[in-house]
């Protein structure tokens, strides 16, 4: 009997591994890494990408090898025609023997919706240019977490930039450095192309963390001086977690690798943003975070729990519409949940840490599916929200196969805010007011 034990569990695993697995597709399997080196002079504007900065703003970020260039940038709607400019401030760090170079932060509006503008920065070098978001309904984001930076994720990225969209949501996990820096400004350069032109909105996943014992123990030194989001712009003290409101939706990106429980500055934040959410004003509510806090995929189980025990009530109560997940290197959507269970009333949980990153895919899924689970696979491939008015909106996803994207998963999805079983519940009286 001992010695049959072992074969029996390759057995199990070869079972387990096969049945997650459609037979019709072969799976991918990692592709190199892409490292982007340095081709501009020094004054010049690398590594440039724009995130929304409170109401009709925008931040655009750059670095300079050169530290003397000034954190101004120049903008019009008019290519070459700059009739406006700001001023913003820059920053640097160092992990051990790296030194960034300066890494330039600029607030610039007030800014028209849904319009072109063209923009320089410090001064030197190329023209980029970037669309505002709409101010209504339809809006399109594009979702993708994980990214890394191999041939996978210029596949995903080329998929992404093949359709229009107005915003990416990033869950977590980008560069994946992993306290190797220059990887980050290769990262940087990578995705420069996109996230230069439409806004990038995102949320740390492990990979940011770079934590070094008793020399840097509270991490994340390259991703909050490289990756500012508007957590002030959003009356959050942590660059870890923030919300922001684009068209008609209030998005809120939380921190799975800082303080969540009810005592923790991040649970009092969310407690007084939910609470200042006004449905007729932002009718859908979307959540991003890194580690699921449902999955049925094997790799990083129950890594996601201590959260949503933390966290689940106060956004189930807020009727949150969709939360976003990386992390697990593999689509999975489940129906909406809450507890454990479906509830009609529960936000639709989705991870999407499929965008292509060196680690390669999680492929196996645990048997049989739990009935919450509705569509799972392990493919890169990037996801698409597309909310088309108060009520409705349209989510698909999107599978790598080389030069096309396939759409492999879709779902009409419905506001909570005008659901009417689950809308009679006076939001308001569930999150006492808590100062900002
Ligand atoms: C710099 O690198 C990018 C990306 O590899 C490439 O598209 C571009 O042509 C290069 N520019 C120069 C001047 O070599
Ligand atoms: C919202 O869009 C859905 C799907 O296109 C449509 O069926 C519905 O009538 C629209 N509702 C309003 C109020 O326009
Ligand atoms: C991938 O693309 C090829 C060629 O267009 C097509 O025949 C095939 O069905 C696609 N496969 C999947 C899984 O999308
Ligand atoms: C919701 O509850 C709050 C606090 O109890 C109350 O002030 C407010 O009037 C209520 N709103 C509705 C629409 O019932
Ligand atoms: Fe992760």
């Amino acid at each position: 009997m001992k010695t049959l034990l072992p074969h029996f569990l390759l057995f199990f695993l070869l079972f387990v591994a096969t049945m997650g697995v459609s037979p019709e597709y072969t799976r991918p399997h990692p592709r190199p890494l892409i490292f982007r080196p340095h081709n501009r002079s020094e004054s010049e504007p690398q590594q440039v990408h724009i995130s929304v900065a409170g109401k009709d703003n925008m931040r655009v970020s750059w670095i300079t090898s050169d530290k003397k260039v000034k954190s101004v940038v120049e903008y019009g709607k008019t290519p070459g025609k700059y009739e406006a400019s700001a001023t913003g401030e820059s920053t640097s760090y160092k992990y051990f023997f790296y030194s960034s170079g300066e890494i330039h932060h600029v607030r610039i509006g007030p800014l028209e919706p849904s319009t072109m503008y063209y923009y320089r920065c410090g001064g030197y070098g190329p023209e980029f240019s970037f669309r505002t978001p709409p101010s209504a309904f339809p809006i399109e984001f594009a979702v993708t977490g994980d990214l890394g930076q191999t041939e996978w994720t210029a596949s995903t990225l080329s998929h992404v930039g093949a359709r229009d969209y107005d915003l990416l949501l990033l869950p977590g996990d980008l560069s994946y450095a992993d306290t190797n820096q220059p990887l980050w400004d290769s990262f940087g350069r990578l995705v420069e192309p996109y996230a230069s032109t439409r806004p990038w909105m995102v949320t740390e996943g492990n990979h940011e963390i770079e934590t070094f014992p008793i020399i840097y123990p509270h991490g994340f030194r390259a991703y909050n001086a490289r990756w500012l989001m508007p957590h002030q712009e959003s009356g959050s003290t942590s660059n870890l977690y923030y919300s922001f409101d684009v068209a008609g939706a209030h998005i809120i990106m939380l921190g799975s690798y800082t303080d969540f429980d009810s005592n923790s500055n991040q649970y009092k934040w969310l407690r007084g943003d939910l609470a200042r959410v006004d449905r007729r004003r932002t009718p859908w509510i979307l959540v991003t975070i890194h580690a699921p806090w449902y999955n049925s995929n094997l790799a990083h189980k129950g890594e996601g729990e201590s959260m949503r025990k933390a966290m689940e009530k106060i956004l189930y109560e807020a009727r949150v519409d969709v939360v976003f997940a990386g992390h697990v290197h593999a689509y999975e959507r489940f129906t909406r949940v809450y507890d454990n269970k479906a509830d009609e009333c529960g936000p639709v949980h989705v991870t999407i840490g499929d965008g292509g990153n060196r680690e390669g895919l999680a492929m196996l899924f645990e048997n049989p599916s739990p009935w919450i689970s509705v569509y799972r696979e392990a493919s890169f491939g990037h996801g698409r929200l597309r909310i088309v008015n108060s009520t409705h909106a349209h989510w698909s996803w999107h599978r790598n196969n080389e030069t096309d994207a396939h759409m492999s998963d879709e779902v009409w999805l419905e506001s909570l805010s005008s659901s009417t079983p689950c809308n009679q519940i006076n939001i308001s009286s569930t999150s006492p007011n808590d100062e900002l």
